[in-house]
């Protein structure tokens, strides 16, 4: 998929903080007159914000993971068609709050060794990296309790419990260094503002 924009986007373990980087990133560059869309996933178009409430909502074991990591991609596809790729051809830069090393981490490797078949999927129907992503590394236990303290009914993922957090910590770091080219991981563990300066300063560094 030709692009001309910039495509950046967010990833964390629930309650990073990275909702939050991914707006005042976005609002930093805005009020450096670039054209911006803010966006997020599951979501982020119509119908993918639809099949954000059935994969979010409900017990944990609603879905196998296989399913799961169907409907992720059905809305992963209809974002990049509607929202994410006429705005890149459109010059304009991308922030997304979360992207497809959510789906490599949540549905690929934290229930069973499903990463292969997310990479061939994501191969296959989506095909489209950001350029940068920057993952808010945060101390799990204190990113669990903001995440239950929010008291949503999107708690699914939450459910799973803190270990499960844990795991997912350190496979985002790893996930960082796997792809390292356009990661970046930002120490989480300070106040928003705080955080957006290292946000900010890292992407002035990348160019
Ligand atoms: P999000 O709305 O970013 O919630 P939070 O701000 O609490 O992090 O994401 C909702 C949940 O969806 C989150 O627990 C991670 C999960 N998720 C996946 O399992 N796979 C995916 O591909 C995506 C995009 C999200």
């Amino acid at each position: 998929m030709p692009k001309d924009g910039l495509f950046i986007s967010f990833e964390g373990i629930d309650g990073s903080g990275k909702s939050t980087q991914a707006r005042m990133l976005a609002e930093a560059l805005e009020a450096r007159g670039k054209d911006v869309v803010l966006t997020r996933e599951p979501g982020g178009s119509e119908g993918a914000e639809e099949i954000r409430a059935l994969v979010l909502q409900g017990n944990p074991d609603r879905w196998s993971a296989e399913t799961e990591l169907l409907l992720f991609t059905a809305a992963r596809r209809d974002h990049v068609e509607r929202t994410i790729t006429p705005a890149l051809k459109a010059g304009k830069i991308v922030v997304c709050d979360r992207f497809a090393d959510s789906t490599r981490l949540y549905q690929g490797m934290t229930r069973g060794d499903l990463r292969g078949t997310v990479d061939a999927l994501h191969d296959l129907v989506i095909g489209l990296e950001p350029d940068l992503t920057f993952i808010i590394d945060m101390d799990p236990d204190k990113g669990h309790a903001r995440a239950k303290g929010r008291q949503t009914i999107e708690e699914r993922f939450e459910d799973f419990g803190t270990d499960f957090q844990h795991r997912l910590r350190g496979e985002f770091l790893q996930l960082a260094e796997e792809f390292s080219h356009r990661c970046v991981v930002i120490d989480g563990d300070a106040s928003p503002e705080i955080v957006a300066s290292r946000v900010l300063a890292a992407l002035d560094a990348h160019g």
